[in-house]
């Protein structure tokens, strides 16, 4: 089980040592936290495994902006998420810019966290599964890259995937990359173990529940006895 923690655009690099004091993982399960590029150092300097929120696909150039890999490495950090649906929806990010994204960094050595799901019309359209299998296309097969599924939907808006939506889509998942696959969307504490119970929902990405480390502590805890 891997629980990770999508901060977004959430604390300052003081919010950062304040939640690293107040939070211990719990031992066995694998956490991750994604704090925004201004707090990476501050989390890796916790001794907690650290991926970012993005990385770019060049070495180095004229990217205004943009990271790469070898700055993320020379931090410490240990990973990095990619397509997260805003990177999609609000900057534009596409599925072969994604994919070029993931390669770099597995490239580089860094293991990545690939975000994949349809939006609340795709979905009413019965289109699910033809842009799960769009966006799964293009990206790398590479035993260091977990898929996670995030209904746009689901995302900041208290609506979670039923337990039975989320294995579904899992499933399908599955049967076209061979990967660990989280559940990101509205993730909470007293919704966590039904979601990570299900056979193939093999971790979790949580955004607004992982700010607080009690709540986070919790959703951990919560993949113990799942
Ligand atoms: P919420 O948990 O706030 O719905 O966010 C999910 C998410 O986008 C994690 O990447």
């Amino acid at each position: 089980m891997l629980i990770a923690a999508n901060w977004k655009m959430f604390k300052t690099r003081a919010e950062t040592r304040a939640f690293c004091e107040a939070f211990t993982p719990p031992e066995g399960v694998e956490v991750v936290i994604c704090p925004p590029f201004t707090s990476l150092d501050v989390a890796v300097e916790a001794g907690l495994t650290i991926f970012a929120q993005n990385v770019h696909w060049a070495e180095e150039g004229a990217y205004t902006g943009e990271i790469s890999a070898a700055m993320l490495k020379e931090l410490g950090v240990a990973g990095s998420l990619v397509g997260h649906s805003e990177r999609r929806q609000l900057f534009g990010e596409t599925d072969e810019g994604t994919a070029r994204r993931a390669e770099h960094a597995l490239a580089a050595g860094l293991r990545v966290i690939a975000c994949v799901g349809e939006t609340d019309s795709e979905r009413e359209a019965g289109a699910t599964e033809s842009v799960l299998r769009r966006q799964l296309a293009p990206l790398p097969r590479d035993p260091r890259l977990v898929v996670a599924y995030e209904p746009a939907w689901a995302i900041g808006t208290g609506k979670t995937a039923t337990p039975a939506i989320a294995q579904e889509a899992h499933a399908y998942i599955k049967s076209l990359i061979d990967a660990p696959v989280l559940y990101g969307g509205s993730v909470k504490p007293d919704n966590a173990a039904e979601l990570l119970a299900q056979p193939d929902v093999d971790g979790a990405l949580v955004g607004g529940a992982s700010l607080d480390p009690d709540s986070f502590a919790a959703i951990c805890r919560a993949a113990l006895i799942s």
